[in-house]
């Protein structure tokens, strides 16, 4: 009998290669997980991309995101290459980067003030430093499955098997790495999200100490778990009360939702707010933005930010260019109507297979999952969903020429079209045939 011909030859052969000279093989923690190997890539362009295989995959990771215009978008890169002609880096200001500032002041509610990083973890980062410096207070509540970036002071809480986060009224910090020192888990509270009243108490007893409630509109990383109706403009509230910052990442909601953030299309401006990813279509910057009375401590220097390559000419040309694309196009309500269709189309392949499903999220990005809950509201929910099943999907779809994210988020582009939904959704039924004739 011939043997079935490896798919992965090549990447197989590529991996075991890095192994021997970058850790664990890859350049980020999330691509060592990738299933049978972590793939090697030549070259991506709109919604596909093309492993060294020779595999042409319809892509829904989308960098993990940031591709919102499609990969190698042409107007992107033709402004990135022009403007890196005149210059790569100046270490000082340019007309462009006062443009991309301008134009987050303009469509993102809280921006009275921004300043401009490489990636979504040091923004974060800057955001907390600079409610502590306003507030004086040392610490911060947080919330179970949520990610904040890698940084050693959020490096916990957003994980961990139910076994470990201890009692829903007082969760135990699970560490996501090993490394952290001791002192890291008495800066945050973590906390259950989409429950006021936990905070409320919390507020109540150590308010005083507490300088920021950190949290993702939409928990897109557990989930893709929409707010309760309140929940958002019940932390509002309570920051005021409280005197802490409220700080919002959108640095998957940012430019998805819509082009001023989650906070635009919900109607609650946080003080301080973070975005990233599709900000530039997968070209490295990051922003902190915020009402002026918290970033003037930045402003001033008090609260000190600096960064070597902050603000370079390529990503703030991408910026630029994809915040113009975005808007041009009325991409965000594109990417909606899109991702909506294809989750009902999902629904409708797992009710044929006899697969239970659930499918959350405002459509741009959703998260599709393995469970006979009918909704599920925090991370503690999202511990019932079957993540085996869930695996032996992804690599289904993968083995059909569909890329997707191993956790069971979905991101949507501009480059995707309605052919394009139709295809991924019969591949996933067939897919899914592939799951229920192993039970
Ligand atoms: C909500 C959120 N915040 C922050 C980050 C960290 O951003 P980066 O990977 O650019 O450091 C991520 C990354 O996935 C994220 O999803």
């Amino acid at each position: 009998v011939r043997p079935e011909p490896d798919r992965y030859e090549r990447s197989r052969a590529l991996y075991e290669r890095a192994c021997r000279v970058l850790a664990g093989g890859v350049s980020s923690e999330f691509r060592r997980h990738q299933r049978p190997v972590p793939l090697f890539y030549r070259s991506a362009r709109g919604a596909t991309i093309l492993d060294e295989d020779g595999n042409h995959s319809l892509d829904f990771t989308l960098s993990q995101g940031p591709a919102i215009l499609g990969h190698a978008h042409p107007g992107v890169n033709r402004a990135v290459a022009d403007y890196a002609r005149r210059g790569v880096c100046f270490a000082g200001q340019h007309l462009r980067e006062l443009e991309l500032a301008e134009t987050l002041q303009r469509l993102i509610p809280c921006a009275e003030l921004v300043r401009f990083s490489l990636s979504g973890s040091e923004a974060n980062h800057m955001a907390l430093r600079t409610a502590r410096a306003f507030t004086g207070r040392a610490r911060f509540i947080r919330f179970e499955g949520h990610y904040h970036g890698w940084f050693d002071n959020v490096a916990f809480g957003n994980g961990g098997a139910a076994e470990r986060i201890g009692p829903r009224e007082a969760p135990t910090p699970v560490a996501s790495t090993a490394g952290l020192p001791s002192r890291v888990f008495d800066e945050a509270i973590v906390l259950p999200w989409n429950d006021l009243s936990l905070v409320e108490d919390t507020l109540r007893g150590q308010g005083g100490e507490i300088a920021a409630v950190i949290t993702e509109p939409i928990m897109c990383n557990h989930g893709c778990i929409p707010p309760r109706p309140g929940f958002l403009e019940g932390l509002r509230a309570l920051c005021d009360r409280h005197g802490c910052a409220l700080i919002f990442d959108e640095v998957i909601t940012g430019f998805r939702l819509g082009l001023g953030g989650a906070q635009a299309r919900m109607g609650v401006t946080p003080d301080l707010a973070v975005f990233g990813k599709a900000m530039a279509n997968g070209y490295p910057i990051s922003a902190l933005v915020g009402r002026r009375r918290w970033m003037d401590r930045v402003a001033r220097g008090e609260a000190v930010h600096a960064g070597t390559l902050n603000g370079s000419n390529p990503c703030v040309a991408a910026a630029v260019a994809t915040i113009a694309a975005l808007e041009r196009g009325a991409v965000p309500g594109r990417l909606e109507r899109l991702g909506l269709e294809l989750m009902r189309r999902l629904r409708v392949a797992a009710g044929r297979t006899g697969e239970r499903v659930l499918l959350q999220g405002p459509g741009a990005m959703f998260h599709l999952g393995f469970t006979t809950a009918e909704r599920v509201d925090d991370y503690r929910g999202t511990l019932a969903y079957d993540r085996e099943r869930l695996a032996a999907f992804v690599l289904a779809m993968q083995d059909r020429g569909i890329r997707l994210i191993g956790r069971g988020l979905w991101y949507l582009s501009a480059a995707h079209t309605e052919r394009d939904v139709a295809r991924a959704a019969a591949t996933a039924e067939d897919a899914m045939r592939t799951l229920s004739a192993r039970t």
